[in-house]
């Protein structure tokens, strides 16, 4: 497969075409943003990480019976995936409360919550990703309800099985964002990315964080933290 002109750039992946129409190169970049981007630095280390991470998340939920846009992992930062067009939406899974959620209602970091929520939030810098409602989703023509009842069970079901299996590793899956687009078939694919930039991950014994919020909170080093879920998950996958 031949890596074409670039396609788009976004915060942390390059995206660029390949000589298959349906198929995208992407590139993991080793930039790392917060707070809607007001918060930015460069860590050695951090694309192969993520890439690897989300590669090897992908792989797990393909065997769970779970499709999505992932094709291959080509190299320690590129990988290739269906071309989609993104849904512009943040599906959020929360299984215990923190971030955004304790800081908008007052709950205390780290209650479980009665059953997993799932939120949507409208994907646009320029308005701070707002949440919205299933109403608004629907008003602003993002997509129609049974697209929403599926992107509700689909999230539902990546975080059963992400769940668990982080269990297994020692680890709890506190909460994640998860993306979605329409391939050329018009299918609803789960994209994008799925790592610690995506997910909070919180040691099950002692709630040491192995995630984005290292960065966000100043806890310590950042390659440290994603190293540690890239060999509890069994180390990069050899191309
Ligand atoms: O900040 P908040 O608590 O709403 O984040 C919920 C989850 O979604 C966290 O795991 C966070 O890393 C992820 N998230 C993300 N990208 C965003 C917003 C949140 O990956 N733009």
């Amino acid at each position: 497969m031949e890596k074409g002109s670039l396609l788009y750039e976004g915060k942390a992946k390059r995206v660029y075409k390949t000589d298959d129409e349906q198929i995208v190169w992407i590139e993991y970049k080793d930039s790392a943003t917060a707070f809607n981007g007001e918060k930015k630095a460069t860590i050695d280390g951090k694309g192969r990480l993520n890439n690897e991470i989300t590669s090897l998340l992908f792989l797990k939920l393909h065997d769970a019976g779970i499709p999505s846009h992932f094709v291959k992992r080509l190299s320690e930062t590129e990988q290739l995936v269906q071309k989609v067009d993104i849904v512009p939406l943040e599906v959020v899974v929360r299984n215990v409360a923190a971030g955004s959620f304790s800081k908008r209602l007052g709950v205390e970091e780290g209650k479980e919550l009665s059953k997993p929520l799932v939120e949507f939030y409208l994907k646009d810098d320029a308005l701070g990703d707002p949440l919205i409602t299933d109403d608004h989703v629907e008003e602003l023509k993002l997509a129609t309800p049974e697209e929403v009842a599926q992107l509700k069970e689909k999230a539902l079901t990546v975080n059963a099985t992400l769940s668990s299996f982080f269990k297994e590793l020692g680890i709890r899956l506190i909460d994640f964002k998860l993306e979605f687009g329409k391939n050329a078939a018009g299918e609803l694919l789960l994209a994008d990315e799925i790592s610690p930039d995506t997910c909070r991950l919180w040691d099950a014994v002692t709630n040491e964080k192995f995630d984005k919020d290292v960065f966000r909170r100043d806890l310590g080093s950042l390659t440290d933290a994603y190293e540690t879920i890239l060999e509890k998950l069994g180390g990069p996958q050899h191309v």
